[in-house]
């Protein structure tokens, strides 16, 4: 079973310290929201599945981390200027401001169970409202100093095309990937994480000849498609993809699929997204552009210094790679992460037990150290050092806890995820009631999902624990 509202994962993640509404305490900042002592291991996580697997585990990739403040003239040049806008309107009525296409996100201002259009409210005509944010930049107040904050990680990795290409002398194909902060002026920002103005995301910039375009775009979404099911533990029946309409496009692109999900309450909706983004923004960052021999059409750019170009050997001429684009939402996977694991499951007793169901290594914690006697110093003794033995191995969450009982401790850990727990008993001491000492340096490790424990050796724990994550 998924969550079934997301209401459920709402107070799930204010309760346990995965997600907590930005600003809180200002009565909330809208659109913003802080990841908490498990959302922010979650997080990481996501994020390092998705860079073993695109980074590390392939022989076509770079890594970069870019500046979210860039010169003005690449949000110019890269069309965001004057495209990255979406249709607004206005209620005569209530005054509210509203997205055209996504009113049924909506709540109007005077009627809290209706959405906009289904009150009296008159609407004023669609415009475009351009979603960049701009920030001052500078000492001086100058209205031409300022800056935007960048709304997608990609231009980053278009401007440094040739620094990565002469620094590490790639051979076409070869991407970039890049993990960062976006920032979007959303009309309504809504749904939670669904949302949001300030975003994480996690991006790449795949580089072909032209003419192998078609072939990679499709092999991109497939080893994407399996990744969020094998990897992420997204379910197949809760995903699909959709190719956008042809006159639905954004600029750049040439054609564009999407993974959707369907999360609990709001439907299927997008993950992430494919495009095709031919030869526009190497094209549109370049200097000589009708030199080029580019396909898409661009902007005369008066102002770069630079011919984004890659020579082709055998055919002794440069051209202009085309591109594909793999971009995913970090929030996004991780609501869809949270959806997917959480379970209600009632067990033999009548009682309710909420379980999430995290693949291991996602799990913000791996490893639950619970000592069975909190008031016995030479058990908790032994459950923290049994606690660090298992940090010390640098690369898992291990914590100690002893501030319930032990039923109670596991219902804690189920609830946030923890695939193993581990209980420091007499017997690990070797100081078992009835006087035996068979079990001495054992501890019992138990099966969040199934629940059942086993007695292993305290030397064996450590592997028993790194081969299931
Ligand atoms: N460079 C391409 C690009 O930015 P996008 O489809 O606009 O493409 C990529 O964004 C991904 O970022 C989306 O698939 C979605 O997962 C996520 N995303 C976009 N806008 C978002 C928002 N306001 N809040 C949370 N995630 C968002």
């Amino acid at each position: 079973m998924a969550a079934q509202s997301l209401e459920q994962i709402v107070s799930l993640c204010k309760r346990r310290g995965f997600i907590f509404p930005g600003s809180e305490i200002y009565g909330g900042f809208q659109g913003t929201y802080d990841y908490g002592p498990l959302g922010v291991e979650l997080k990481n996580n996501l994020r390092r599945l998705w860079w073993k697997h695109n980074v590390y585990e392939r022989d076509d990739m770079e890594g970069v981390e870019t500046a979210i403040l860039m010169s003005r003239w690449v949000w110019k040049y890269s069309g965001h200027e004057a495209e990255f806008s979406d249709p607004m309107v206005d209620c005569k009525t209530c005054k509210g401001r509203f997205r055209e296409d996504k009113m049924a996100d909506a709540v109007c201002l005077k009627h809290s169970k209706l959405h906009p259009g289904e009150c009296e409210g008159e609407f004023t005509e669609p415009r475009p409202f351009n979603m960049m944010f701009k920030t001052a930049v500078g000492p001086v107040p100058d209205p031409e100093s300022f800056a935007y904050l960048r709304p997608e990680t990609a231009q980053g990795m278009f401007v440094n095309f040739k620094n990565v290409l002469d620094s590490t002398n790639r051979k076409l194909p070869f991407g970039i990937a890049q993990q960062g902060k976006g920032f979007r002026n959303e009309i309504t920002p809504r749904n939670f994480i669904f949302r949001v103005r300030e975003l994480d995301m996690m991006e790449i910039e795949y580089f072909v000849m032209p003419g192998e375009d078609e072939t990679a775009h499709d092999e991109w979404i497939t080893d994407h498609l399996n990744w969020w099911i094998d990897e992420v533990g997204l379910s197949r029946d809760r995903l699909k993809l959709y190719e956008h309409p042809k006159e639905k496009l954004s600029h750049y692109s040439k054609r564009t699929v999407d993974i959707l999900y369907e999360f609990p309450t709001l439907g299927f909706d997008e993950l992430e997204g494919f495009a095709n983004r031919t030869d526009f923004d190497l094209g549109s960052h370049s200097r000589d552009q009708d030199k080029l021999g580019l396909t898409a059409k661009v902007m005369k750019n008066d102002h770069s210094t630079e011919r984004l170009t890659y020579f082709d050997q055998p055919n002794n001429r440069h051209i202009v790679p085309y591109v594909i684009e793999p971009a995913a939402g970090v929030d996004r996977g991780c609501l869809a992460a949270l959806c997917e694991a959480y379970d209600e499951e009632v067990l033999e007793n009548g009682e309710t037990r909420i379980v999430l169901r995290f693949k291991p290594a996602l799990a913000p914690i791996k490893v639950a150290v619970l000592p069975l006697a909190r008031n016995k110093p030479e058990i908790v003794a032994a459950a923290k050092a049994i606690k660090n033995m298992l940090q010390a191995s640098g690369d898992l969450r291990a914590v100690y806890d002893d501030s319930a009982s032990i039923g109670r401790l596991y219902r804690r850990q189920d609830e946030v995820g923890t695939p193993f727990c581990v209980t420091v008993d007499y017997d690990t001491l070797g100081q078992s009631r009835d006087g035996g000492t068979e079990l001495k340096d054992t501890v019992t490790i138990r099966d969040r999902d199934s629940m059942k424990q086993e007695r292993i050796p305290i030397s064996e724990l450590l592997a028993y624990v790194k081969a299931r994550i």
